[in-house]
């Protein structure tokens, strides 16, 4: 498809890093022609995409190549009523919204191309991890035209099953969650074997971030970038060894993704349901 007219419903945290890089595209004299409903939109947002000749909020519309839902998953059911003019029998719809099936997205909206995706925080700086499922209907075109519709958040993974969704959620959408939460523990123990609260914060940021930069950029695994801090009889050995015992970080971390899949499953059920 040339330039595809795409319609995004909610352009707050996930709508606006996603319309911010479909803008930048637009910019290189490519991309899209776009339409955004977004009741409270960020200023400078709203100046650039009036710029780039977007059309903002509508009264009326014509059916869209592709629906982008970026709203709360509990405000979808009312704001679909809204977006429905968008929809045509042509209309590829693409939900980032987490927990909404896409047989609710199917029902509610009257479509049959729907494209369920889960994206993560750092997407919006585009360093994030978008997973995506498609509904049987969807052609090879339609999963292109929705990776390059999320390529602003950064990968993009195509994810054979929606039951898979619930342990995508798990890992990667819930996952930013346990990398701070890494960050808070080192801080407090550094602290607590005599740091200066500040200076224990830093130390454990930096770490965690420098960390992970490091990982991109090398492109090495986890494991060999561990095993080149890891000496023999060293100090880094003598932590992990507690990381890594019986009741270590494993277990902990096959539990917690464990609750995490099974509450995903379950709000997944009772959205259903509603
Ligand atoms: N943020 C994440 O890391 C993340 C990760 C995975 C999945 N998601 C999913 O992404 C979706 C959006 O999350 P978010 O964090 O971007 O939320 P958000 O910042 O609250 O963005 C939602 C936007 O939709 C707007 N909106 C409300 N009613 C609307 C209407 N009738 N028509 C058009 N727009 C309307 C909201 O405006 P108001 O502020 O005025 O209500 C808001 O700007 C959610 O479904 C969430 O599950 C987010």
């Amino acid at each position: 498809m040339e330039q595809p007219a795409v319609a995004l419903v909610g352009a707050g945290q996930m709508g606006g890093a996603l319309v911010r890089g479909w803008l930048a595209a637009i910019r290189k004299g490519g991309g899209l022609t776009l339409t955004v409903l977004e009741p409270n939109f960020d200023p400078a947002l709203e100046r650039e995409l009036d710029a780039a000749g977007a059309v903002l909020n509508p009264m009326g519309g014509d059916a869209a190549d592709v629906v982008v839902f970026a709203v709360k998953p509990q405000a979808f059911a009312e704001i679909a009523a809204a977006a429905r003019r968008f929809i045509g029998p042509k209309t590829l719809v693409l939900s980032v919204m987490a927990g909404v099936t896409i047989s609710v997205i199917s029902r509610t909206l009257g479509v049959e191309r729907v494209i369920r995706a889960m994206p993560n925080t750092p997407g919006q700086i585009g360093q994030g991890i978008t997973a995506y499922v498609a509904s049987s209907a969807c052609a090879v075109a339609d999963r292109e035209l929705a990776e390059q519709l999320l390529e602003p958040l950064g990968y993009v993974e195509n994810i054979p099953s929606e039951r898979l969704m619930d342990v995508v959620t798990a890992v990667s959408g819930s996952g930013p969650a346990y990398v701070f939460l890494l960050a808070e523990v080192l801080a407090a123990a550094a602290e607590a074997e005599g740091l200066d609260r500040e200076i224990a914060s830093r130390l454990a940021r930096q770490t965690v971030a420098g960390a992970g930069a490091l990982m991109l950029q090398t492109g090495e695994s986890a494991t060999s970038l561990r095993k080149q801090v890891t000496s023999p009889g060293g100090t880094t050995e003598a932590a992990l060894d507690v990381l890594q015992g019986a009741e270590g970080l494993g277990p902990v971390m096959r539990r917690a993704v464990a609750a995490a899949a099974q509450r995903s499953r379950e709000l997944g059920r009772d959205a259903d349901q509603t």
